[in-house]
């Protein structure tokens, strides 16, 4: 008979009370082992078996890894059509992130697979990470040259979630003004209340010494921020980059950069024509070397513990909250 929450409804693999539960953490890039010494413990706790998968560097590895669990914790780990084929037992996949484009949803909907996402958990990580990116810049890789304050100067964010309101707060206790571009635009109180001001895509580069690029790779956000953004940009203007790699142009924005000699670019994480980035633009751009806006062992607590209780919550009480699919 299943359990709690989930009586009743059609289950991949009856979760009954003489079978145990397996979750498998599957990480490439591993979680600090504090995050999952706290994953063991919720797991553990709720009489479920954790198994760990971490630096993988085999498909197979993980496929023979995911073949009889009922739940799935990952990082950035593509969760495609060949592991739902392969994990006959699944039930749930948790991203412990905000975005989750590295999971074929329609191929766990058809595997009748719950997806979900823990948003906000990894944000202040990112929002922190995206600061010391624009310090490099503005301090010239504290290299001994003379560079400039972020006091007074003007953030733009463009796309203001979880993340943009960590930026937000951060920016205005360096003294700056933020300006930001959302979807759907706040409410005039909360802007009012948040210090906020908001502007159209085209005049946050226009308007913005820098702008902090924070939307998720979606349809409509792949290759949005191309060469005119940048031609826009005042003069010595800086763009961050904590976003997916995606959601630039690269051609055309590298173009733009080679034509605008003052704009400087700092990315959370190579894009693909990297090498000619780094010849072009030399000291003008930066890039990390792995993806790690969220590569703090609070981030992985904070999403790894929340991925935990997600899954238990899921089983044992058929809660849903943060489903994606
Ligand atoms: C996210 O979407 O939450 C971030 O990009 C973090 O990704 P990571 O877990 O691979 O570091």
């Amino acid at each position: 008979t299943p359990i709690g929450g989930l009586r009743g409804r059609l289950l991949n693999k009856d979760i009954t009370h003489n079978t145990m539960t397996k979750v498998l953490i599957a990480t490439e890039k591993p979680f600090a082992p504090v995050a999952v010494d706290g994953i063991r413990k919720i797991v553990e706790g709720a009489g479920f078996e954790l198994v760990l998968l971490e630096k993988y560097t085999e498909r197979q590895q993980l496929l023979d890894a995911v073949k009889d669990v009922d739940a799935i914790i990952v990082r950035s780990d593509k969760i495609q059509a060949d592991v739902f084929e392969a994990a006959k037992n699944l039930n749930i996949v948790v991203r412990a992130g905000a975005g989750y484009d590295n999971v074929d949803l329609e191929a766990a909907t058809k595997h009748n697979v719950c997806v979900m996402n823990t948003p906000g958990q990894n944000s202040n990580a990112v929002a922190e990470l995206a600061f010391a990116l624009m310090l490099a810049m503005v301090r010239n890789h504290f290299n001994g040259k003379s560079g400039s304050e972020l006091k007074g100067k003007k953030l733009g964010i463009q796309g203001f979630g979880h993340i943009g309101r960590c930026l937000a707060k951060i920016a205005q206790g360096f003294g700056m003004e933020v300006y930001y571009n959302k979807r759907h635009r706040l409410d005039a109180a909360e802007e009012k209340e948040l210090g906020l001001t908001y502007c159209s895509q085209e005049d946050l580069f226009k308007q913005c010494d820098i702008v902090s690029l924070n939307t998720p790779k979606t349809a409509e956000t792949v290759k949005s921020i191309n060469g005119k953004y940048v031609k826009m940009m005042p003069k010595g203007g800086v763009i961050v980059n904590t976003a997916r790699k995606e959601i630039i142009d690269e051609e055309c924005f590298l173009a733009a950069l080679k034509e605008r000699t003052d704009v400087r670019y700092a990315t959370d994480i190579a894009p693909d024509m990297h090498e000619e980035y780094q010849k072009e633009l030399q000291d003008r751009y930066l890039a990390t070397a792995k993806k790690m806006g969220a590569q703090t062992a609070e981030a992985n607590i904070n999403a790894g513990l929340a991925a935990a209780n997600q899954i238990v919550g899921f089983i044992k009480d058929g809660c849903e909250t943060f489903r994606v699919n």
